[in-house]
């Protein structure tokens, strides 16, 4: 009997309730932020982008440092011929940063959650990761082939109930904590002393995913990892405050060698292009400049919270520039959305499956670059919204 290889395909798209369905729109940046549906649309102030400290629009393009001279392509991994200077520049630029000894690069955030957790993490492990880890985190450690508990978000007694039962269960067993130290769809960040306290205790390995909070949060921008050498992964993407592409997996001793020996996703892939690792180091290298405005940001978004909750809101957790604004019903979350915009402002709604269904929200992004009075026009439009 013939089987139709398309019918799981077709199968899936029925099942999708059209409140979830996603669409891609195209977006062209302009003086006030980004117009939608290309160059023609109404120029929108951008609350969405992870470009944090604006460094996308007005950084480097990947002229600086020769990214340019040293070519768009990398034309090979970086154990055979991909490895160039400007790689060699930006990680030792990335280790004084961060006070780590050595640096991977990867071509984007994902590729190197999934390569790194499925090298570190194989099927004689125990991996414990916060509930609301990113897509990529968990993906990797089904590569891997290790064993997978989520504990409750950001709840250190849940992950210390599991620690506990899984050192008795397995007494010489591996195993390896995973979390974020600023949840993008949460805006909330863990204790990370405690979660690395929690890990010395059980001798666990703790990967940290600071794809959010790196250029923004910690001393200097330096993220929440900065200074807590128990945390002895530590994973950041170039594509967000950094304002280029790509991404690295920070490390010391002996996990360095490891990694070049046994990480696949770094020896079997083309390495970082050079001009994005170019960008990437131009920009590092601004972050000291832009302490005040980083400063700055962190104290609107405070502002912003303080603004919501005198609305009605329950408080938006965290401290970072993600402010979520939670709606509940998917269909209201997108007619915000809808309605922000026709106020000039893009904030995106988020909906099941990124964040469970019936918590929908909006998340807005706070970033450097934002007219001045942006903000204010946010929180008009929803009091608005309220009173309709
Ligand atoms: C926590 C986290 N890790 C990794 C990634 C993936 O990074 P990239 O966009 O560089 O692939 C993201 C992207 O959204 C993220 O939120």
């Amino acid at each position: 009997m013939s089987q139709d290889p398309l019918a799981f395909a077709q199968h899936a798209l029925q099942r999708l309730p059209p409140a979830l369905r996603r669409q891609e729109r195209c977006f062209a940046p302009c003086a006030e932020g980004l117009r939608a549906d290309g160059a023609k649309g109404q120029p929108l102030v951008d609350f969405s982008s992870n470009d944090y400290l604006g460094l996308a629009q007005t950084g480097a393009g990947g002229h600086g440092h020769g990214g340019a001279s040293a070519g768009g392509g990398a034309g090979a991994s970086p154990l055979i011929t991909g490895l160039r200077p400007i790689h060699q520049q930006l990680r030792e630029a990335l280790c004084a940063w961060l006070g780590r000894e050595q640096v991977f690069l990867f071509p984007s955030g994902f590729q190197a959650n999934v390569s790194l957790l499925a090298a570190v993490a194989d099927r004689h492990c125990l991996v414990l990761a916060d509930r609301l880890c990113h897509h990529s985190l968990l993906l990797g450690v089904r590569a891997g082939g290790a064993t997978l508990q989520r504990f409750a978000h950001n709840d250190l007694g849940d992950l210390e109930r599991r620690l506990s039962n899984g050192r008795q269960k397995h007494p010489g067993g591996r195993l390896v904590v995973v979390s974020e130290s600023l949840f993008s769809m949460e805006g909330t960040s863990p204790d990370v002393a405690g979660l690395a306290g929690l890990c010395g205790r059980f001798g666990a390995l703790l990967v940290l995913d600071e794809a959010h909070a790196l250029g923004v949060l910690g001393p200097l921008g330096r993220g929440l990892a900065w200074g807590q050498p128990h945390v002895h992964v530590v994973v950041g993407t170039f594509g967000k405050a950094l304002g280029s592409g790509g991404a690295m997996v920070a490390v010391d001793g002996v996990l360095g060698d490891y990694m070049l020996q046994f990480c696949g996703g770094y020896r079997y892939s083309t390495a970082l292009a050079p001009a994005l690792a170019a960008a990437t180091l131009t920009n590092l290298q601004r972050l000291p400049s832009l302490e005040p405005e980083r400063q700055a940001l962190l104290a609107r978004a405070q502002q912003l919270r303080q603004r919501l909750v005198a609305m009605g809101y329950p408080r938006p957790p965290g401290h970072g520039p993600v402010v979520p604004v939670l709606v509940g019903d998917e269909n209201a979350a997108m007619a915000l959305q809808w309605r922000l915009e026709e106020a000039g402002l893009l904030v995106a709604a988020i909906r099941s499956p990124t964040v469970p269904q019936g918590a929908a929200r909006l998340r807005v992004v706070l970033r450097l670059g934002q007219p001045p009075q942006a903000m204010e026009t946010l929180v008009q439009t929803l009091l608005a919204e309220q009173h309709r």
